[in-house]
């Protein structure tokens, strides 16, 4: 709401947060007179930018609006189930992210009702519930009252947005699990799921807590709980700019957070050791807390779940410490063993992904202390743990994760570090060594990216193959799970990390002649038996025919007669290699799926923030 035409606002937004979701988008302007113009299409923005150019813009003209782009959960991604979704007079529109749990049944309701839905999605139905609460009763004629009324009705998780053509003055919104922020500009006031979509134009937001109502206008906003009771808020000032969301002369985003990755490795470790000791500054646990644990378990999903992968070599290795990493979405359905004494540390980016907050949820349920390491403020996992350690990885728009992986694995062994300082497990000498060797790896791995030309030429040769099978040991085997995760997701190739060890029980009959198989070999020097073991494996597969691609250290002559292709990365302590062998196999799957010619950074299906279960 402001001065600006919204339009073009709003589909700037959308272009900014169209990482979140890209199956479908829409927009809703209030022309201030009385009227409100909805145009929606299924795919990406381009598609709705395409029939906004059709329709002509002009009819949707005015100075209040919202969009959406969408990420399919109830209904196929088509036109009618685009948001923003109308109730039967068409005077209210609705946008919604998340899942309304309840939605069957209130179908049902508005059915019996008979009130037709003109869509397939649960989020049709807050549209027609909030028009009836502001058509009678209690709630009539109040628009930000219906809202809340029907919000205590919701079950799930949701942000909504919701406008009115006959209440052009204001936007009302809400949120329960999905994220939801305001810009405070001059004369002007936003609301997005995240700052990037309105950071041109203010850097001041608020952040909305769990169960909370805003309503906006030009002038300001006001935040109350789902009884309308005024509640505090948050502000809080973005500290990066809008050149962190632009792609900085790179073909792709993901090419350009790739080489972000150093200064995302500096942010991270910044400040986090004050004279001679680890201090993880942004926590809210004593020594004493870190000193009574037992038992660590890591949750996270998909890369974030390889970052508590790589984790769990170290923080044993530092701390003593049984460590149990264990993918979110299983974890709280298996019934673990937890109680006060447990460290959960749940690793997320976004800081939204349900099944992380599921799995945070539980793990406080039954007492145990949660750590959140994320690298978004203010986001839902971090607000509901204990303490939180962020990642500064500055905001990642491609949708495979790369530089904010490199950061969760420094946060990770800051926490690992943190628990062997407090636990004396680790002398203050060999803390600050290991700090130290940590603090050198920014320079290593500006100096990997000296590879991505060669590996862009390797992507080409391997563009057609049919499948690649990553390989690694040790450390080495969470850097091919998330070798073969960035190829499945980027490239829609199948692939399979494994660790080498277990070639010879099964996966070894996958070897035929010119199969591509990528090794993670360790360095000769820091972990001789491993590297002679890898050798061996690396001779079993060539024999069988494998086109090996194999990832070493500098200097490494001995691996040079099994490699048909040779990626040298620089020599660094053995629990820091992933930080330097992921970057060829993230520079590899964006080339190749760039080569079989799809977009590096939507890849299909997928979105950045996962918010349902
Ligand atoms: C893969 C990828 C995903 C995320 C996963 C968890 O490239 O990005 O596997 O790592 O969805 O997301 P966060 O870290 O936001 O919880």
């Amino acid at each position: 709401m402001g001065h600006r035409p919204a339009l073009d606002v709003v589909l700037e937004g959308l272009r900014r947060l169209e990482y979140r979701g890209y199956d479908s988008a829409g927009v809703a302007v209030l022309d201030g007179a009385g009227g409100l113009a909805v145009e929606r299409k299924a795919g990406r923005l381009a598609n709705l930018e395409a029939r906004l150019d059709e329709v002509g813009r002009d009819h949707v003209s005015g100075t209040t609006g919202m969009g959406h782009t969408r990420w399919a959960t109830h209904g196929a991604p088509i036109d009618r189930n685009s948001h923003p979704h109308r109730d039967a007079t068409g005077r209210l529109a609705v946008v919604h992210n998340g899942i309304i749990e309840n939605f069957a049944l209130l179908r049902a309701e508005l059915e019996a009702e008979g009130v037709e839905l003109a869509s397939d999605t649960d989020s049709e139905t807050a549209a027609h519930l909030i028009a009836r609460a502001y058509a009678a009763g209690d709630t009539a004629g109040d628009l930000p009252a219906s809202v809340r009324l029907v919000c205590r009705r919701l079950e799930g998780a949701f942000t909504l947005v919701v406008t009115h053509a006959d209440q052009a003055d204001k936007v009302v919104a809400a949120r329960r699990s999905s994220p939801l922020v305001v810009g405070v500009g001059e004369g002007e006031t936003f609301l997005a799921s995240d700052v990037a979509a309105f950071i041109e134009f203010t850097r001041n937001a608020v952040e909305l807590g769990q169960d909370q109502c805003v309503v906006i206008t030009r002038e300001g906003y006001e935040v109350t709980d789902f009884l309308g009771e005024p509640v505090a808020t948050k502000a809080f000032e973005v500290n990066w700019d809008l050149s962190a969301a632009e792609k900085g002369g790179h073909d792709y985003f993901m090419l350009k957070e790739i080489e972000e990755q150093p200064e995302a490795l500096a942010n991270t470790l910044r400040g986090h050791f004050v004279d001679g000791r680890i201090v993880l500054d942004e926590q809210r646990l004593a020594d004493q807390d870190l000193r009574d644990v037992d038992k660590v378990f890591v949750v996270a999903c998909g890369t974030a779940f390889h970052s508590g992968l790589v984790a769990k070599y170290a923080i044993e290795h530092w701390t003593r410490l049984p460590v149990e990493c264990e993918l979110a979405s299983e974890f709280r359905y298996r019934d673990p063993v937890l109680d006060r004494d447990t460290l959960v540390v749940a690793i997320s980016q976004s800081g939204e992904t349900a099944d992380t907050l599921e799995a945070v949820r539980h793990a406080r349920e039954q007492k145990a202390r949660v750590l959140a390491i994320c690298n978004t403020n203010g986001a839902q996992i971090p607000r509901e743990s204990d303490a939180v350690l962020y990642t500064h990885a500055g905001p990642e728009i491609g949708v495979a994760a790369t530089k904010t992986f490199l950061a969760q694995i420094a946060a990770n062994y800051l926490v690992g570090l943190a628990l062997a300082q407090a636990r004396g497990t680790k002398y203050p000498d060999e803390v600050a060594r290991e700090f130290h060797e940590l603090e050198a790896m920014p320079d290593a791995v500006r100096h990997t990216l000296g590879v991505v030309p060669q590996v862009r030429e390797l992507a080409r040769e391997l563009a057609d193959s049919k499948a690649i099978l990553f390989l690694g040991r040790h450390v080495g085997f969470p850097v091919a799970l998330e070798g073969a995760l960035k190829l499945k997701e980027l490239a829609y190739m199948h692939a399979e990390g494994f660790a080498a060890g277990e070639l010879k029980h099964g996966p070894i009959a996958l070897i035929e002649q010119g199969l591509p198989v990528v090794i993670a070999m360790p360095s000769p020097k820091g972990r001789a038996v491993l590297h002679a073991k890898l050798l061996s494996n690396i001779n079993e597969i060539q024999a069988r025919g494998a086109r090996t691609i194999v990832i070493a250290e500098e200097g490494d002559d001995t691996v040079k007669p099994f490699a048909d292709h040779l990626i040298e990365v620089p020599a660094v302590p053995t629990l820091l290699q992933p930080l330097v062998s992921s970057v060829p196999l993230q520079v590899l799957a964006a080339e190749i799926a760039r080569s079989r010619g799809y977009d590096v950074d939507k890849p299909r299906n997928l979105a950045k923030s996962v918010t349902v279960e």
